[in-house]
């Protein structure tokens, strides 16, 4: 993207073009639009090669995509003077514990740094004790001190539907007032999402009438498959430089699908439980090699079907 300028207009990020088209010998607009092209083209790699780490999710990928690509085609429609819609970039992620809403959050933020959409890129994580406070005026100061912390990247509320109980006296409100304000007259730099389990965000909605246009992404993270935590439980051990044996992932696939089948889903948190099984499985390894002194290259590196310990009843 060549030097794009953020137009923010009522808490909506257009880009435009810093550069007068019509001025610029054709020669050298050709071979900075083939330039371009490359450019964009790369970073549609780039962003696809980010997302392959993500086990899953094909749905959220192409969303990610597909607001890209409608990014840069917007930009190409306004260097030849066709209209260009207004981008508003707010998003809602509404799915249960564990499904992958906070790691999308932080790549979208990485993501939306190269692609120039952000200045910054990083991602302020809150709930609801960060922004509502204990005295009138005070949830307005908080949350505004959030939303300037967030400037340039992605403010991320967990479980955002908590601001909406307690009805019209609670601090909560004056929370969302002060965001949605925010959002649309101060044309700042940001992009906020709202994070929680779908039936409650989709109560938290039906209390605020016009909140929903507001969210015009909203995205749905479905719970993960059998296969699918197994496959993010061998990622999570491969970047850590182990291996499961054999008997291990047998014992651990066994596990998963008593679990699945014996826990209500939204209780289950389902990335997280299997990153939780695997991490007190690496302590457990380290225990057994120690008292047996086994440290050759293998042993160091192996998780065996002993070192898998289960939580007995929670799941969580
Ligand atoms: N698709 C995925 N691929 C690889 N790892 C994943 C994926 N989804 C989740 N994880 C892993 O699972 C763990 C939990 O994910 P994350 O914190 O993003 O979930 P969440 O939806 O934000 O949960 P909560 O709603 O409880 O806050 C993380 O350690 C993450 O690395
Ligand atoms: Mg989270």
């Amino acid at each position: 993207m060549d030097q794009p300028i953020r137009v923010k207009n009522k808490g909506q990020i257009s880009i435009t073009l810093n550069r007068n088209v019509k001025t610029e010998p054709l020669e050298y607009n050709r071979t900075e639009q083939l330039k371009d092209v490359r450019k964009e083209y790369e970073l549609l790699k780039e962003i696809e090669e980010e997302m392959q780490d993500l086990v899953g999710l094909d749905e959220v990928k192409k969303i990610i995509k597909e607001i890209y690509a409608w990014i840069i085609v917007n930009k190409k429609r306004e260097e030849i003077g066709l209209k260009a819609g207004k981008q508003v970039l707010h998003m809602m992620f509404k799915g249960n514990p564990g499904t992958g809403k906070t790691t999308v959050a932080r790549l979208i933020g990485k993501l939306f740094r190269k692609a120039d959409i952000l200045s910054k890129g990083h991602l302020i994580e809150c709930e609801r004790a960060d922004l509502v406070g204990e005295y009138i005026g005070h949830t307005a100061q908080k949350t505004r001190d959030l939303i300037k912390k967030a400037i340039g990247g992605i403010l991320f509320i967990d479980e955002a539907y908590s601001l909406g109980r307690g009805g019209e006296k609670d601090f909560g409100k004056e929370a969302i007032d002060t965001l949605v304000k925010h959002m649309e007259d101060k044309q700042h730099d940001f992009i906020l999402i709202l994070a929680g389990y779908s039936r409650e965000m989709e109560y938290f909605l039906s209390l605020n009438p016009g909140l929903e246009s507001r969210f015009p992404i909203i995205i749905e993270f479905p719970d993960y498959t059998v296969d699918q935590l197994l496959e993010i439980g061998k990622k999570i051990v491969k970047e850590k430089e182990y291996v499961l044996s054999y008997e291990a992932e047998r014992k651990l696939r066994e596990h998963l699908l008593m679990v699945k089948s014996a826990v209500n889903a939204n209780r289950f948190s389902n990335g997280r439980y299997i990153r939780n099984i695997i991490e007190k499985s690496i302590r457990t390894q380290a225990m057994r090699i120690l008292l047996n002194n086994q440290f050759d290259r293998n042993e160091l590196m192996t998780i065996r079907s002993q070192d898998l310990v289960f939580p007995d009843s929670s799941f969580k």
